[in-house]
């Protein structure tokens, strides 16, 4: 009985050490916590969703034409929600002809512009969501595709196709065919 009692004094006099080492180690946790959560913020996953792309079809020979590439970020954090519009969480779009590298975006803004035949970028009016080709000609006929690269930790891209055909139609033709589309907007 004496025995346990010292015990308990002792075990008392231990307990107020670790009482206090435990709000040492509470603090710690919830700095190692806050740290980690932000940086888990940070690095969380967004996932590029690519929706589609999109083209004039057909498109008429000497007319510009734009290639429309519709995709979004969401992000994967609890009750982060989708974040659209956001510049982060891709890395860089690419353009490609029929394999061949058209145009290339970064997340900066930075653009770079390929030399191919049939195709000439209208930089200034192309960015990571828009591709626009002045006067196209059956020469730029071809898949298209849109490559959306997300940022890290995973880098995944993704992309969508689409092929373009371009019509040489006679004026004639063209007016009904203007008509035509007018009248379908309305
Ligand atoms: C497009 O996506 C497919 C399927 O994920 C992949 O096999 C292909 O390499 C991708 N192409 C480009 C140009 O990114
Ligand atoms: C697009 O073009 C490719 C290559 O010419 C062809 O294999 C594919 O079937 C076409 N897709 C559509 C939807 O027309």
């Amino acid at each position: 009985m004496k025995a346990y009692s010292t015990e308990m004094v002792s075990i008392s006099s231990g307990g107020h050490m670790e009482a206090r080492m435990d709000v040492w180690v509470l603090m710690a946790a919830m700095l190692l916590l806050l740290a980690t959560g932000a940086a888990g913020q940070l690095q969380q996953e967004e996932v590029v969703v690519m929706e589609e792309l999109t083209a004039p079809h057909p498109a008429r020979a000497g007319d510009d034409v734009q290639l429309t590439c519709r995709w979004s970020i969401s992000g994967r954090l609890h009750g982060g929600g989708p974040s659209h519009g956001r510049d982060q969480g891709f890395t860089q779009v690419k353009w490609w002809k029929d394999g061949h590298q058209l145009f290339k975006i970064d997340h900066k803004g930075e653009k770079i512009d390929y030399r191919h035949p049939g195709v000439d970028i209208i930089t200034k009016d192309s960015d990571s969501r828009v591709v626009t080709l002045r006067a196209v000609s059956r020469l730029s006929e071809g898949q298209y595709i849109c490559e959306v690269m997300g940022a890290g930790p995973t880098f995944r891209s993704t992309n969508a196709t689409v092929n373009l055909t371009v019509a040489e139609v006679p004026d004639a033709v063209l007016m009904t065919g203007a008509q035509r589309v007018y009248r379908t907007g309305q």
